[in-house]
């Protein structure tokens, strides 16, 4: 059964809307765990839009290497991820491409032009006794590649099934762990996966972890109101003037 690891970004990005310490991702992680998750997510972007370094700090004290709940840092190939991943010592690193204009990650990293640069920082990432996944596209030749920089893990990028739920793109997917399976990695999978589209994903033999982040921030959201404005009501009742005089 494919492990579950929720990607709490989208809590931090809420926080971010007003530069506050509300919503904490640190207490969502608490309750993703407390509901049984089994691995925690998160991407310290260069421009720090969400996740900071006090969070990513934070949850390596919490999940560290004695905790059975997998901390996974996102990060781009950089001298500074390397510094902060060589610190922190999360259980697994996850490499992606990084735009500044992109609202979220949007494609695979393409390993095959920067195969040398790779390598090397994989090596680099090796000495430290650190396992590096590649988040990819649904294609043989970069994972193919990947394997040939040293990657222990590859995460197929199911954002192209996602926006477009079809045979086609399910089966690309599919080939991909089958392929990267082939070759001996451990296959991953995540992005733009829902409450409507994770079922066909979750069927596919030989998946080790989905990430999967916005829709279940999303409906976390959602489902979370009706108990929210039943507290702030409650506060707004009990300490109405009315209430006080009685
Ligand atoms: N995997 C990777 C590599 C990502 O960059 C993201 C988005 O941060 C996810 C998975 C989760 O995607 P989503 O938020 O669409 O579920």
């Amino acid at each position: 059964m494919p492990k579950l690891c929720i990607n709490i970004d989208h809590i931090a990005t809420i926080r971010e809307a007003r530069k506050g310490i509300e919503p904490d991702p640190i207490i969502g992680a608490k309750l993703a765990i407390e509901a049984g998750i089994d691995g925690i997510t998160v991407h310290l972007r260069e421009d720090r839009r969400h996740i900071n370094d006090r969070d990513v700090l934070l949850l390596s004290s919490i999940l560290n290497p004695q905790s059975s709940i997998l901390f996974t840092l996102e990060m781009a190939a950089t001298e500074e991820m390397l510094a902060m991943a060589k610190k922190i010592k999360p259980g697994l690193i996850t490499l992606v491409p990084e735009k500044r204009q992109e609202l979220t990650t949007e494609g695979g990293l393409d390993v095959i032009s920067q195969q040398k640069y790779l390598t090397n920082y994989l090596q680099n990432l090796h000495t430290s006794n650190l396992q590096v996944s590649i988040f990819i596209n649904p294609n043989k030749k970069q994972i193919q590649a990947a394997k040939e920089i040293g990657a222990d893990y590859v995460e197929i990028h199911t954002g192209p099934y996602a926006e477009n739920p079809c045979k086609e793109e399910l089966q690309r997917v599919k080939e991909s762990i089958t392929f990267g399976r082939s070759m001996g990695l451990l296959t991953n999978a995540g992005h733009g996966l829902n409450y409507e589209n994770t079922y066909q994903i979750a069927q596919i033999p030989g998946i080790e972890q989905l990430h999967i982040g916005h829709s279940i921030i999303s409906k976390a959201m959602l489902i979370g109101i009706k108990e929210a404005v039943q507290e702030m009501k409650e506060i707004i009742i009990k300490n109405s003037p009315q209430a006080i005089s009685a």
